[in-house]
């Protein structure tokens, strides 16, 4: 990967570097798949994970990543830490930097909030999902994940459905997709569409059928309750019936396409339960990568430091 101090968003990553990352990461997922869970590559380096935002997989999957590449890890939330008392962003960061971390690993419901961090601190800075902008390690787990059915992205159609507006992993998928040669087809309820998406490479389609038609991969995406303002739908259940995945639209796929989905899901909304835990459902499959591609940035970042 060429010379980089942060991972902060895949619109500013080259393909050559999101394929390194992808190829490195199917290597670490093979030696997970064999209990393999105590590496070298970050030996004596610390990871500080910084999260002012709840999650279960991203922050579980980077410390568990760092640890099995020998770092020590710890873990801060804004919950339990001195941001409680006022601390700011940057003196948060320049605290943790003087402290002589080596990655900080931030999650922050403000969008540029990472950038920010990055700017300030001498330490490596991940972006682990920055409001409705970007979480670069779910697109590359997402697309490490595809890789494993399909030895190429290109000319592979992936369908998103949901709520595109406030998803900081849609915008990911979609840098990420495009510039591996994948076609991204987005369907959504309008009050759910940012403004500006089909410029960023996306077709978006005006039926469920026409986005989900001849796709290699249908991908659900989480109902953001907490970013909605009331009156983007009409209600849970009509959201599940015209913008969910379910078996009926599944049948306009590919035979066997594969059925996705960040996490955490909200079942009967976004997916029925059925494909959640049918055969071509990846959702478990996801997590793992989780840990792969994780294990993978943290290597490709540091790794010249450690020679
Ligand atoms: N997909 C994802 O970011 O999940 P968490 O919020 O549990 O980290």
């Amino acid at each position: 990967m060429k010379r980089r101090k942060d991972i902060l968003g895949l619109r500013e990553l080259e393909a050559e570097e999101i394929d390194e990352i992808l190829t490195v990461g199917l290597s670490m997922k093979k030696l997970l798949k064999q209990n393999i869970k105590k590496l070298p590559h970050l030996g004596g380096r610390s990871v500080i994970t910084l999260f002012y935002e709840n999650s279960t997989r991203t922050r579980c999957s980077f410390e568990l990543a760092a640890k099995y590449m020998g770092a020590h890890v710890v873990n801060v939330s804004s919950a339990t830490s001195s941001v409680q008392k006022g601390e700011t962003l940057v003196d948060t960061g320049k605290t943790l930097d003087a402290m002589r971390s080596d990655v900080i690993v931030i999650r922050h419901p403000v969008g540029g909030a990472p950038q920010l961090l990055a700017k300030t601190v001498r330490a490596h800075v991940i972006n682990a999902g920055d409001g409705m902008n970007e979480h670069p390690s779910q697109a590359l787990l997402d697309m490490l994940t595809m890789r494993e059915s399909f030895p190429t992205l290109a000319g592979r159609k992936i369908a998103i459905l949901g709520d595109i507006g406030h998803s900081r992993v849609a915008k990911s998928d979609l840098f990420g997709l495009t510039k591996l040669g994948a076609e991204v087809t987005m369907y959504a309820p309008r009050t759910l569409l940012p403004t500006g998406i089909e410029h960023m490479g996306a077709k978006i389609c005006s039926s469920r059928e026409e986005a989900v038609e001849g796709a290699d991969v249908v991908m659900g995406l989480r109902i953001q309750l907490e970013r909605q303002h009331a009156g983007n739908f009409p209600s849970l259940g009509e959201y599940a019936k015209f913008y969910g995945v379910d078996e009926t639209v599944l049948r306009y796929a590919k035979p066997g396409a594969l059925v996705m989905h960040p996490g955490p899901v909200n079942r009967g909304v976004e997916l029925t339960s059925a494909l959640i835990d049918g055969e071509t459902s990846k959702i478990e499959e996801q997590v793992l990568s989780g840990i792969a591609v994780r294990m993978a940035m943290l290597f490709l970042l540091t790794k010249e430091e450690i020679a």
